[in-house]
C-alpha cells in the first residue's frame, strides 16, 4: 500500500481508495493554517454493503487525521433496520462530523436517520450553516437539503452567509453546486452517483451522463482559481456503499474517501486528477421532480400503515 497521503491509496481488503486534493484558491487566501476535511458519501448501511467495509472506511478516515469529516447523504438504503449500526459507524470518527441527508434517507425516514446521526454526535445541516473552529481557524459549512426529493432551499442555506470566512458547501446532488458558487462558496462536496459504480469502457458516462442527465459524475469539476467572479468547484465522491447493486468495477468507480486540504495551493501537491469539464447534463422535468417528491410521501404513508397494523395486532396478541 502506498502512503495514505499519496494521491491515490488502495486498501486491498475493502478496496477503498483514499484520494487527496487541495481546496480552492480562496481558501488559501482566507486560511492562516490548513484544514483537512475527509469527505465520505453514500455509506448506505444495510445488507448490500459489508459491515467490514464501513468499519474500514472509518479506520482509513481516522488514519488520515482529518480536522473535520463531511458526509453528503444516503446513510441508509431502504429501511430503518440498520440505524444502530449507522450510529456505531458515525460515532467512530475521531474528528467532528457534519452531514447532509440524501434521497434514500428521506425515503427510509429522515427523522429517524437524523436522530441516529445526532446520537452519533454528527451535526446535520438542512438548508442551514454552521461555523466551526478547526486548527484555530473558522470554517463556515453550508448544507443544502436533498434536491432529488425536493427538500433543497438554497436561499435559506445561503441566508446570512459570511463571505469573509472560508466556506465549504455540502449537497447530496452535485448539480446544485452552481447556486453555491454564485453565493460565494468556492467548493462543494457531493455524492449520489456512486461514481457510476461500473466505470469500465466509460459505462458510467453513458448511464449517469447521457441516460441519467448528470453534469457531474465522479471527481473534481469546475475551477478552484479565483478571479473575483463566480468560479467554483464541485467534488462528487464515489461513495462507500450501494443500495441496489454491490458491483463496483473500474478505477473511478471504486469506493473512496477523499481528503481535501483547504488552505493548500493545488499546484503544490500531487492530486488524483485535474479539474474536469462538466458534461452537458439535462435537468429533471417538473413531472419527474413531482414523482420523486411523491415517493417520499408514499413511503411515509406505508410506514405509518405498517406501524398502526402492528399496534393493532399486538393489542390483540396477534403475531404478524
Ligand atoms: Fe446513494
Amino acid at each position: 500500500m502506498t502512503s495514505l497521503l499519496g494521491p491515490d491509496t488502495r486498501c486491498s481488503r475493502s478496496r477503498i481508495r483514499v484520494r487527496r486534493f487541495a481546496g480552492s484558491a480562496r481558501h488559501v487566501a482566507q486560511l492562516d493554517s490548513p484544514i483537512r476535511v475527509a469527505h465520505l458519501t453514500d455509506l448506505h448501511v444495510g445488507r448490500i454493503t459489508p459491515r467490514s467495509v464501513q468499519e474500514r472506511a472509518v479506520e482509513l478516515t481516522n488514519e488520515a487525521r482529518p480536522d473535520l469529516v463531511a458526509i453528503t447523504g444516503d446513510f441508509v438504503c431502504h429501511s430503518q433496520s440498520y440505524l444502530d449500526f449507522l450510529e456505531y459507524i458515525v460515532s467512530g470518527f475521531s474528528a467532528p462530523v457534519v452531514a447532509v441527508l440524501g434521497n434514500h434517507d428521506h425515503w427510509a425516514g429522515a427523522d429517524e436517520v437524523r436522530r441516529s446521526l445526532a446520537r452519533a454526535g454528527a451535526e446535520v445541516l438542512e438548508n442551514s450553516s454552521t461555523v466551526i473552529t478547526l486548527n484555530g481557524c473558522r470554517l463556515q459549512v453550508l448544507g443544502l437539503g436533498d434536491s432529488y426529493t425536493g427538500y433543497a432551499d438554497i436561499k435559506r442555506t445561503l441566508q446570512g452567509i459570511r463571505t469573509d470566512l472560508p466556506s465549504l458547501g455540502l449537497s447530496h446532488i452535485a448539480e446544485e453546486a452552481d447556486h453555491f458558487w454564485r453565493g460565494g462558496v468556492p467548493l462543494v462536496l457531493s455524492g449520489h452517483t456512486h461514481g457510476g459504480q461500473v466505470t469500465l469502457a466509460s459505462l458510467h458516462e453513458i448511464a449517469m451522463g447521457k441516460v441519467g442527465g448528470h453534469r457531474y459524475i465522479h471527481g473534481l469539476y469546475g475551477r478552484r482559481s479565483f478571479n473575483g467572479g463566480f468560479d467554483g468547484a464541485v467534488y462528487v465522491g464515489a461513495g462507500i456503499g450501494a443500495s441496489v447493486m454491490p458491483l463496483r468495477m473500474g478505477e473511478r468507480g471504486a469506493r473512496e474517501v477523499a481528503l481535501f486540504d483547504l488552505g493548500i495551493d493545488p499546484a503544490t501537491i500531487p492530486e488524483h486528477h485535474d479539474e474536469q469539464k462538466a458534461l452537458p447534463g439535462r435537468p429533471p422535468s417538473s413531472r419527474k421532480r413531482a414523482k420523486r417528491m411523491l415517493r417520499v410521501y408514499r413511503q411515509q404513508a406505508f410506514r405509518m400503515r405498517t406501524a398502526s397494523l402492528r399496534g393493532y395486532a399486538s393489542s390483540r396478541n396477534w403475531s404478524i
